[in-house]
């Protein structure tokens, strides 16, 4: 088989992190690479052969032939990239948050739809072997009927005061709490829970950030009688690496489950999963996937071969989906409105 011609666009931490990472599947071939940075550019052309180093994204997505491309810009970029490259018919897989609005989501989700094209979004927890195994244990019905979860998430991105001129301290370039953490915390909602019909008792509040959210926490109803509660802090210096934990009640039992470990309490034996009355712990060591090339967790090379895998056979199922991006995307706008109303114009 001919390998896939791949290109990344913006080469900062993640541009940098997904090189690395899929630079050693035997599938493909990183061909191109844009990013405005004379410096990494030239460390890139210095580096790596057969790498064509673009200052300008436009002129890499005509010129180059490309079976697929990576977005790692700041967010507010990902619309009008995306778009470009759909029209070309180029697979996408676009970091998290997907869009800067749920309007546009719908129209990268649309358009790549049309174009039949593989498009794929970074919410890595759909990737990570803890996670994995608590959505098999809650749809074999493990815990029973799920009556309440909580969410958290925490990390130390912003532990000093900021003065909002990077991106990340911008709405309007996806930047704040809400977009960078807690679309990884509604993500993982959706993907585990579904998604909430009703967003309340919105609120953010300000740390660090001049410009931007630092904590963020809201209430999800669910038609069908569940209730949780969001709670997200990008500020936390207790935390060395993003942290995502969730703690799922339910009518059988209870599970707590974090990338690393999961604790379930069942109220009786569950043979068919070898687990316990009571307390059961499952750790990521138990049950990992092996992967080729390991940069910051399983999950994350994960991710990036499902995404060549996709590409190669449009059967497969895609786990994490444009319409999946799109469906974070509203449940963010859903807050944001909300909070507005419980405080104003924060
Ligand atoms: N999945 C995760 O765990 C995770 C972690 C961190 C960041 N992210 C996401 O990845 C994306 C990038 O984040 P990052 O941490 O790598 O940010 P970053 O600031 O380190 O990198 C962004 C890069 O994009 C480049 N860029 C800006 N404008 C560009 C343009 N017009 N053309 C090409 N390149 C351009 C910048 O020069 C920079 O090198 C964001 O969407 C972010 O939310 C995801």
């Amino acid at each position: 088989m001919e390998k896939l011609k791949i290109g990344i666009i913006g080469a900062g931490r993640m541009g940098i992190t997904h090189m690395s990472i899929l630079g050693p599947n035997p599938n493909i071939k990183i061909t191109a690479i844009s990013e405005p940075s004379k410096l990494i550019g030239s460390l890139f052309e210095k580096y790596f052969s057969g790498l064509t180093v673009y200052s300008d994204y436009n002129e890499m997505i005509q010129k180059e032939e490309l079976d697929g491309l990576l977005l790692c810009t700041p967010p507010n970029l990902h619309k009008s990239i995306g778009l470009q490259a759909i029209e070309k018919g180029i697979n996408l897989f676009v970091e998290k948050p997907f869009t800067t609005s749920y309007k546009d989501a719908i129209e990268l989700a649309e358009r790549a739809e049309c174009k039949r094209l593989v498009g794929q979004v970074g919410y890595v927890n759909r990737f990570n072997d803890m996670f994995l195994k608590a959505k098999e244990l809650l749809k074999n019905g493990i815990v029973g009927e799920v009556i309440r979860f909580k969410t958290e998430m925490f990390s130390s991105t912003i532990c000093k005061p900021d003065d909002g001129e990077g991106w990340r301290g911008k709405i309007e370039s996806g930047g704040g709490c809400l977009f960078e953490m807690g679309s990884h915390a509604i993500d993982l909602v959706n993907y585990l829970i579904g998604i909430p019909d009703k967003i309340s008792g919105s609120l953010l509040n300000k740390v660090y950030s001049k410009n931007v959210e630092d904590i963020v926490s809201s209430s999800f109803y669910y038609n069908n009688g569940i209730v949780g509660t969001l709670f997200v802090n990008w500020c936390d210096p207790t935390y060395r690496k993003p942290s995502n934990k969730i703690e799922i009640f339910g009518s059988e039992g209870k599970m707590l489950v974090s990338q690393h470990e999961l604790k379930i309490f069942l109220k009786s034996l569950r043979s068919d999963y070898k687990l316990s009355k009571g307390w059961n712990t499952i750790y990521i060591t138990d049950i990992f996937n092996n992967v080729p090339f390991y940069v910051r967790g399983n999950e994350f090379t994960s991710q990036l071969f499902h995404f060549v895998d996709n590409i190669i056979d449009r059967s497969k199922t895609n786990i994490c989906t444009f319409a999946d991006g799109a469906n974070t995307q509203r449940v963010i706008e859903e807050i944001r409105a909300d909070a507005k109303i419980n405080m104003g114009s924060n």
